[in-house]
């Protein structure tokens, strides 16, 4: 009878299982209106996940789109690409085998490590772990649950000093396919508390401010690109009236929320949800930076992939009141990353520099007053996409460090 049970857990957890075998992903380069309306009618016709940019609707002349094209579907891409003859190249051979390869190095352990893509329950213990043996420097704030029930705690990190300090907030993994962005938080976290009294900024800084550090946003999504699909991207909320699953969490905050870059479709993978904040873990993290946003003076969002570093605004082309500001700081932060492996960061206000996308939490974090808000799009170009693989972790978040650090130092410089 066990063995029954055990057996029919297998088949629905196979049956749930996405594979991704033959699928390939196509980078397209439109120069033409033609090119354009080309693949929007292939979006329309057929199954297509954009990597970059997220939806159809977002794809303009000029810009690098990628895009997977599930294996059923391959042929019918490939003879309308060549006979448009709109420039294109492989990125992405075999999709299965790519996710394959993103654990280079080896299969993944039980216990937690920084330099491996970590599943939810790993990270939540070691959340546990790191806090109890930093008491001194670490606590864990309880900000609410997720849909399916996982709870949301931010890390509040800095010496106590028992009187009020300002902070910095940072969130990473708000889209669930993202894996290297949760990697940083978490890196971000054991080189706070291991170069804190020894390495001079880190000590002043966390002498000075908190740094509030929130490692997974969207938990749901994340866990289930770990056990169902690799490349799921929304939350996991559902409503009566639709089967289709989840919001965008990044066009779900209350700035000009679903106006521009997004979609009222359930379906879409960039859907704005049903209203402002109706994501509940859009509203555990809203909720939290209005009670804090006296103190809370910077707020870093971090994603991947493209290697951008992006600013307000993003739900409209005017420049933000603090334009000149925000882009010096957002260069010095890119060159000092750009220091140590040479990998390049292009930076800007996200309307202009990638396309405009109303509903993201910068933009929201922005017009609340938090004045330095900034999106991280981390490694890499396209090469591996999502699929950065994990011998990339290090040296990844060994430069993004630096980005962060150089905003740090300004902002406690500057307030
Ligand atoms: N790739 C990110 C996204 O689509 C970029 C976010 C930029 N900021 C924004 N408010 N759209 O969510
Ligand atoms: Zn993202």
């Amino acid at each position: 009878m066990k063995f029954l049970l055990l057996l029919g857990l297998v088949a629905v957890a196979l049956a749930e299982n996405t594979h991704f075998e033959g699928d390939k992903v196509f980078r397209l380069k439109p120069v033409l209106e033609e090119h354009v309306s080309l693949i929007k009618e292939l979006a329309d016709s057929m199954e297509v996940d954009f990597w970059r940019p997220e939806s159809p609707q977002l794809v303009t002349i000029d810009i690098d789109v990628d895009i997977r094209v599930p294996a059923l579907y391959l042929d019918m891409v490939s003879t309308r690409l060549h006979q448009s003859d709109m420039e294109h190249e492989v990125l992405i051979e075999d999709l299965e085998e790519a996710v394959k390869r993103e654990r280079d190095s080896g299969p993944t352990p039980r216990a937690h490590s920084y330099t491996r893509y970590n599943n939810w329950d790993t990270i939540n213990s070691w959340m546990n772990s790191i806090t109890s043996s930093n008491s001194d420097l670490i606590s864990k704030m309880f900000i609410g649950n997720t849909y399916e029930g996982r709870p949301m705690n931010v890390l509040k990190i800095g010496r106590k000093t028992g009187s009020g300090k300002n902070a910095i907030f940072m969130d990473c993994g708000i889209h669930a396919r993202e894996w290297i962005s949760p990697a940083f938080c978490q890196w971000f976290v054991k080189e706070a508390v291991s170069t804190y009294g020894s390495d001079p900024q880190m000590t002043s800084l966390l002498d000075q401010m908190d740094v509030y550090v929130l490692p997974v946003i969207n938990i749901d999504g994340y866990q289930y690109t770990h056990t169902s699909n690799r490349m799921w991207r929304k939350t996991r909320s559902r409503k009566s009236g639709t089967s289709c699953i989840g919001a965008d969490p990044n066009r779900n905050f209350n700035a000009g929320w679903c106006t521009l870059g997004a979609s009222s479709n359930p379906c879409s993978d960039t859907f704005c949800g049903y209203s402002p904040e109706s994501e509940i873990e859009v509203k555990n993290v809203a909720d939290f930076i209005r009670k804090n946003k006296g103190i809370i003076k910077a707020y870093l969002t971090i994603h991947s992939y493209s290697q951008l570093l992006l600013f307000p605004y993003s739900y409209t082309y005017e420049l933000a009141a603090d334009h000149s500001e925000l882009m010096k700081v957002a260069e010095g932060a890119s060159s000092a990353l750009r220091s140590l492996y040479g990998t390049r960061y292009t930076s800007g206000p996200g309307a202009t520099t990638i396309y405009p996308a109303a509903g993201g939490s910068d933009d929201w974090a922005y017009d609340l007053g938090v004045k330095y808000s900034y999106t991280f799009e981390l490694r890499d170009t396209g090469r591996y996409g999502f699929l950065l693989p994990e011998s990339q972790i290090q040296p990844t978040c060994e430069e993004t460090m630096l980005a962060v650090k150089y905003i740090a130092a300004y902002v406690q410089k500057n307030i």
